[in-house]
């Protein structure tokens, strides 16, 4: 009987980046290959990740995980299709709905908009979860609907398939327990081998910073934006990013069915300031990546474009767009205690407030509650009196809302003067 040999040994590996050298292209396509069929133990890559997590990875090493993570499953090509596809990514946030507008406005320009996408973890709010507030509306679409819902409407929100990338999968899953998450080469390797992987041919991220973001400092952030459009550019897909601040809640609404509310306001071409800010700001940039850089996109949400393309969207995947959304059994009004300007809204604890009202979940299995979450009355700026209502939190089961209002104490103020104003989107990387 023969068994075939290994190439390389695995703690050869864990020496090199322990003494912070690089690994070469066949050592890394070897590595993630023996680690998805389980020949490389997870202790061992526990080792190995943690000695990236300290000692960091070239670009070319980066590069090269990103292929051996694409290669390790199957690969989406929308290349029959006959449209641009252009792709958005964000880091995530909290009250960051702007996929659900920001697809079908795109979509209504003529350009395939592929957005496969996730559920909830923690926090951060998944879309697939806000989506499936609306009654009817299927997040499992097969390949070929997928393809005729992007022929005929142009844009499909869909879970990805679990063939992308496994070997992302298994190696988010030990991140996840041994404390490596938030290490920039293997952040931007997870996310874009997976973009990757979904054949686009454009793509634009939003990668936040701010206290509700998954990396709060902007150079960290910056470094991943930066070393995100390198890789994607490295693999033939036009990629940029925009840098957006998550310090304060996005919109007026966290939680599920109040984020699908306040997106059909600004498909309506309402919606409060920001989120049409950002909504505009990332249409411009996907659109500029398909070729059509002086596309009206806010005539498109005013004129009732947009709005007919999200119609379309919801149908396709058996939704109903005139259904009523669920509402909350419950709701718990904070006021202002005094009158002032409200200076502080920090986005993290807000977050985690819904979470506790019952919009996320805090393991992949649990279900989340469509009616649950936080609408804010009024935004860091604004003038409020006493007495006037601040947010209202919103759940099916009182007995949450101790524990929330918890999470938000200390996190708004109410002062004398206005806060300065802040930019939302700070930089534009390419
Ligand atoms: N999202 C991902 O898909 N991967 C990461 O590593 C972090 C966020």
């Amino acid at each position: 009987m023969t068994t075939s040999v290994e190439p390389f040994d695995v703690v050869d590996l864990i020496r090199t980046k322990r003494s912070k050298e690089a690994l070469s292209t066949p050592e890394i396509q070897w590595l993630i290959d023996a680690y998805t069929r389980g020949y490389v133990a997870d202790e061992q890559m526990a080792a190995l990740i943690m000695a990236i997590f300290l000692n960091g990875m070239e670009r070319a090493e980066i590069r090269d995980m990103t292929l051996a993570m694409i290669a390790s499953g199957e690969t989406m090509s929308f290349q029959t299709l006959g449209k641009t596809t252009v792709d958005k990514h964000s880091t995530g946030g909290v009250g960051d709905k702007i996929t659900l507008p920001l697809a079908p406005l795109v979509a209504s320009f003529g350009v395939a908009v592929p957005q496969l996408s996730g559920r909830g973890l923690g926090h951060t709010g998944g879309t697939l979860d806000k989506l499936e507030s609306i009654p009817g509306w299927q997040a499992d679409v097969s390949n070929e609907r997928m393809f005729e819902i992007l022929k005929d409407v142009g844009a499909v929100i869909c879970a990805a398939g679990s063939g992308l990338a496994p070997a992302d999968k298994k190696l988010y899953a030990l991140r996840d327990i041994t404390g490596t998450v938030e290490a920039i080469p293997l952040i931007a390797s997870s996310i874009m081998s997976k973009k990757i992987a979904e054949g686009t041919s454009a793509l634009v991220l939003d990668v936040k910073f701010g206290s509700g973001a998954f990396i709060q400092d902007i150079d960290q952030s910056r470094l991943l934006a930066r070393t995100m459009v390198d890789l994607g550019t490295d693999a033939g897909v036009t990629t940029s990013a925009l840098l957006t601040d998550m310090s304060i809640p996005l919109g007026l609404t966290i939680g599920n069915a109040l984020e699908v509310r306040e997106s059909v306001e600004t498909l309506a071409g309402g919606g409060p300031a920001d989120i049409r800010e950002l909504t505009v700001a990332l249409a411009r940039e996907m659109l500029t990546a398909a070729g059509q850089p002086d596309a009206d996109v806010e005539a498109a949400l005013d004129d009732g474009r947009a709005m007919d393309s999200w119609r379309r969207m919801i149908e396709a995947q058996g939704g109903d767009p005139d259904a009523a959304l669920p509402v909350a059994r419950e709701t718990h009004v904070v006021t202002a205690p005094r009158s002032g300007f409200l200076d502080k809204q920090e986005a993290l604890p807000f977050g985690i407030a819904a979470w506790r009202l019952g919009a996320g979940r805090a393991r992949k299995q649990d279900p989340v509650m469509a009616t649950a979450g936080i609408e804010l009355h009024a935004k860091p700026g604004d003038r409020v009196e006493e007495g006037q209502p601040l947010f209202t939190l919103h759940t099916d089961e009182a007995s949450r809302f101790e524990r929330a209002l918890a999470s938000v104490e200390g996190a708004w103020g109410i002062g004398s003067s206005a806060p300065a104003a802040r930019s939302l989107v700070v930089e534009r990387i390419s």
